[in-house]
């Protein structure tokens, strides 16, 4: 049986009767030191993004509100996983091809990365991905 490439990160809730609250820490339930957060929102309708490889970041990305579908792809196998609850992270290792599909209009997709943003470190071709991750 393969390894899943959907790897799941299932957060803790501080929930009581005023609500929720969800910690998150590197190195702890964030498997790697953050170095950067990002978040995605106001996505417009039918839009897809991501479609990209990473040779070294790692990410996890979590819908903290509304809902997208991921599809990941090794090279080898190709997974899909609707993200639609704030208290499930969704870990994307490197020379892993991302795709995001199918945002809620509400959807807030808060993304922590384990580097700084660079432009050297994508593979936004489908094909070169292929070569790459052989
Ligand atoms: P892009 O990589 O197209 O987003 P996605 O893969 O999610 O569809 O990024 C959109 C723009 O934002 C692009 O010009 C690069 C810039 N950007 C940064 O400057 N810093 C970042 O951390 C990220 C993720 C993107």
């Amino acid at each position: 049986m393969l390894e899943s490439l959907i790897k799941i990160i299932n957060f803790n809730s501080f929930g009581d009767e005023r609500g929720s609250l969800v910690a998150l820490e590197a190195d702890r339930n964030i498997p790697f030191p953050i170095k950067r957060l990002y978040y995605i929102f106001d996505t417009k309708t039918g839009v897809s993004r991501g479609f990209h490889a990473h040779r070294e970041l790692k990410q996890v990305a979590v819908a903290v509100k509304g809902s997208c579908r991921f599809v990941l792809d090794n090279g080898t196998n190709r997974e899909s996983v609707v993200l639609d609850n704030p208290l499930t992270g969704l870990l994307i290792d490197s020379f892993v091809w991302r795709e995001m599909h199918e945002f809620s209009e509400d959807c807030v997709l808060l993304v922590f990365a384990s580097a700084y943003y660079d432009e050297a470190d994508y593979i936004r071709n489908y094909d070169d991905f292929l070569l790459e991750v052989k």
